[in-house]
């Protein structure tokens, strides 16, 4: 049904989905502690399978395909590592109770509009030209599983 489906598309969707779990968390009320810590779990387990995916998939690929790409992996990376740590941060904040997490919020949207316009201008447009089609359809399935359940109770 969506044989045709490009790598952009999906992850461009991903990111999409991703985004819209995060307008959810910050904009639920601080005080509503239960759903917000709900909300971010859910957000930062898919973003961790989003990120795990890329660098299991399809930066290999790109590592192989020059210096160019490489490049671009590097910088891919370091971003990751970036992102990382705001989710770190925004999680103890969550865990020591506090009903604002403003600061690292900012400093992860800061990153991940850089990071997804680097991947959406550059990385993922030499990857539907690069990546053989063995390769997108495991990428489809992926993201077509399911999360795990996480340790907060889900609720959908
Ligand atoms: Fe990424
Ligand atoms: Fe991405």
């Amino acid at each position: 049904m969506t044989g045709t489906t490009s790598l952009s598309a999906l992850m461009e969707g991903d990111h999409h989905d991703l985004d819209e779990v995060l307008v959810r968390f910050r904009s639920t009320p601080g005080a509503q502690i239960a759903s917000r810590r709900e909300l971010f779990t859910r957000f930062a387990s898919g973003l961790r399978r989003h990120i795990s995916l890329e660098e299991r998939r399809l930066f290999p690929r790109m590592e192989e395909g020059g210096p160019e790409s490489h490049r671009l992996v590097e910088m891919l990376l370091e971003d990751h590592r970036r992102i990382e740590g705001a989710l770190v941060a925004i999680q103890a904040t969550l865990d020591q109770g506090a009903t604002s997490t403003e600061g690292p919020e900012v400093e992860l949207l800061n990153l991940l509009g850089e990071h997804n316009a680097r991947e959406e201008g550059f990385a993922y447009p030499w990857l539907d030209e690069h990546l053989p089609a063995a390769d997108l359809l495991e990428v489809r399935h992926d993201l077509e599983e399911p999360l795990p359940p996480s340790d907060a109770a889900t609720s959908r």
